[in-house]
Formats: structure tokens, sequence, C-alpha cells
């Protein structure tokens, strides 16, 4: 009796890619298999690369696959390699579906809070308030991640004293990780000091490689610092994390809130929800106890105020964080205020920062489940 096609399609199921992890069947890499009325079979698999240093493993398996299969007296197995068609069309399968790598924090269900900081002015400490709310967030046992998407003014490497550079594997980027946080930053790929120049489309790119071909892992937390204004990277962010919320850090000034505001709005347009408002620079306290209001006051309260009125949902003030030097020092030496001089005022305001978006982290509410029912 002629061995039928289901019985040689079932033995070929049996065999496991030994790098993928899965049947050489699913992976499409079995081109034919015919066996003849003796019982010989002929069967042809294809491997992703041609230099595949397991192809006696797969030749072996495959045999011995066959030959278990009842009428086949003898199995010749040859090997091929797939064509680059063939590739994309695997790398797509194993990426489910997707012909582009998928950004794992825009995947219903990802539970990682995505907050994107972002100002209207520039210099009124976006980039300090990341590094050090990342640190102290990863203080409280949470996983987190930064991504520098200040492409032209980079400055969270320095800020976190990051000194080790990506490492590729194929084509996934292994972050590197200063005080438990994981960074990665384009001032990681240019060399010294260069000035980047890059359009908005490259910006683009950028940043949607920063968030798919990094290996960030199972993060709690994801910060994003933003460059100052309203631009395309923010607009990037909206597309490529929709649900990505901001972050508004402001001054006490007027004219900063009103920026800060614009900025803010934005979120308007991208539907995005904004997390609350953050006011650095809030004062400074003088040794006798007094604080010197130097920017004056009352611009995170107003941004707040107006971004919840302009939005139609609560926009709360998250905290006012005073000047102080040893925020500066620690910027500059790579070791985050929070970490350095956890006793300072600046450090105490933000670690109160920290714990309020700590404590609303891995939040279920509103959100799909992406539950995948066991055994598939
Ligand atoms: N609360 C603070 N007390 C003292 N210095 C501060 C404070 N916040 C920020 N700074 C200092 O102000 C400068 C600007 O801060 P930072 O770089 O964080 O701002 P930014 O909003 O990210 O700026 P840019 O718009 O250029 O990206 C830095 O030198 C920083 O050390
Ligand atoms: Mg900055």
């Amino acid at each position: 009796m002629p061995v039928s096609q289901d019985a040689l399609h079932a033995a070929l199921s049996t065999v496991i890619d030994p790098e993928i992890r899965k049947p050489i069947t699913e992976l499409d890499m079995v081109q034919s298999c015919t066996c003849d009325d003796s019982g010989h079979v002929d069967v042809t698999v294809l491997l992703t690369v041609s230099g595949c240093p397991l192809r006696d493993k797969i030749t072996a398996d495959t045999t011995a696959a066959l030959m278990a299969v009842e009428g086949v007296t003898s199995v010749d197995v040859t090997l091929g390699v797939m064509t680059d068609e063939q590739r994309g069309e695997l790398k797509t399968k194993l990426r489910g579906g997707s012909a582009e790598r998928e950004i794992p924090f825009a995947k219903a269900g990802s539970l990682t809070r995505v907050y994107a900081v972002a100002s209207g002015k520039g210099g009124v400490g976006k980039s300090s308030v990341t590094a050090n709310l990342a640190a102290a967030l990863a203080g409280e046992g949470l996983k987190v991640g930064v991504v520098d998407a200040d492409i032209y003014g980079f400055s969270i490497p320095r800020m976190l004293g990051v000194e080790g550079r990506p490492t590729q594997v194929d084509d996934m980027i292994l972050p590197p990780v200063s005080h438990e946080v994981k960074v990665i930053s384009i001032g990681m790929f240019v060399p010294g000091n260069q000035p980047v120049v890059w359009r908005g489309p490259m910006l683009h790119r950028a940043l949607q490689q920063f968030l798919a071909d990094v290996f960030w892992g199972d993060l709690d937390v994801l910060l994003l610092d933003l460059p100052p204004g309203t631009g395309d990277v923010a607009i990037s962010i909206a597309q490529l994390i929709p649900g990505a919320e901001i972050l508004v850090v402001t001054t006490p000034q007027q004219a900063a809130a009103e920026v800060a505001e614009r900025a803010g709005s934005i979120a308007l347009q991208t539907h995005q929800r904004v997390a609350g408002v953050i006011e650095n620079m809030s004062w400074l306290e003088l040794p006798d106890g007094t604080r010197q209001e130097i920017f004056g006051s009352g611009g995170g309260r107003d941004v707040a105020e107006s971004l919840t009125r302009a939005i139609g949902a609560p926009v709360p003030l998250l905290g006012q964080i005073p000047l102080d030097t040893s925020l500066r020092i620690g910027a500059d030496e790579g070791t985050p205020v929070v970490l350095g001089s956890p006793d300072s005022p600046a450090a105490v305001a933000l670690r109160g920062i920290a714990r309020g978006l700590a404590s609303r982290a891995r939040g279920l509410a509103g959100r799909s489940l992406g539950l995948t029912p066991a055994g598939r």
C-alpha cells in the first residue's frame, strides 16, 4: 500500500527547527515530499540561511521521523535555502502576521504605561524630570525604560550616567542599563558630539526603530523625553503609541505656562490622555526656610486648569519641584538627585510625583486584556 501524504506530513510536523523551535511544516520549510511504490521518500527541506550550522541535525531528525512511518523503507533528504522572499514571509509569520517589526507598547493589552514628557518652552527641565522619575520609579521596584526622543538635543545618557553602548544581536538592539533603567538615545549612535541633522521622516523612522527593534522586555513604565515644542516628534509618538499619555512640564512663569498649554492641547488633536502637569523651578528655598519665587507663581496650576477645561477631563497638577543646586549637579554627574541626594527638596518632590505615577502603573481599567487561549 502506498504511503499517504497525510502520514508523511504528520511525521514531518514532529520535526522541530532547532533554532526557531517550531515544526518545520509550520515554518514552510518543507518544499516537497514524495514516496514511490517501493517506500523510498525524497524530501526537500529549505533552510533559512545557507550556512545553517544545524543542517546535520535537521537532516537526521527528518530522516528519523519519516523512517518511523509505516511503509517507508528509505529516506533521501535534500537541503535547499529559502529565497529572500520566503525568508521575508517567514519573518512576517514569526512576528504574528505583521511585516514591520511591532511596537510592543502599541499592542492591545500592553501593560506598560507610556508617558511622553513634553513642554512648550525649552529648558524647563523635561530631561531632568524624565531622568529622575525613571530612577525613582526603578527605585520603587518597577521595570523602567527611557527613550531619549529629543533627537537634536539628546541629554538623557549624560543625566543617567549611561556609559555602555547598545549591543546588536541580528536586528535586535539591547539597550544599556544605568541605575536599573534601560536607556536608548540617538546620542548612542552618533560619534562624539556631532550634530544630528535629520528631517521629519528620518526622525519618525528612528523613533520607530527605538520602539520596535530595541529589546525592552516586560516594562512597567516607559518614559519618552520629548524635544521642546509641539513638533514632529510629538506627532510621531502619537502615531506610534496612541496609548501614550502626556506629562506636561512647565515653570511657574506665565509665558512658559501659555506655551506649555499649547503643548498639552496637542493631545486634543491626537486623542491622547494628559496624565498631569509638573511644575519645575517652582521656588528657591532660602537658608532661613523662606521661599523665593524666582519665576513667579501659579504657572503649573494655571496649565492644569486650562487643560482640564480644554480637554474636558481632569488634568491634575502632579507636583512642584523647587530649584535645587543638587539637581543640576546630579544631572551633570550622571547620578539623578533622587539617588544622589535623596533628602534634598527637589528629590523629595520628584519622589512624590514618581510614587503617584507608580500607584497608577499597570492599571487595567478600560484596557483590553489581550489574552490568548492556552495551548495555542
Ligand atoms: N529644579 C531644578 N533646579 C536646578 N536646576 C534645574 C532644575 N531643573 C532643571 N535644572 C537645570 O536646568 C537646565 C535645563 O534642564 P533640562 O535639560 O532638564 O531641561 P529641558 O526642558 O530638557 O531642556 P531642553 O528643552 O533643552 O531639552 C539643566 O542644566 C538642569 O540641570
Ligand atoms: Mg531636554
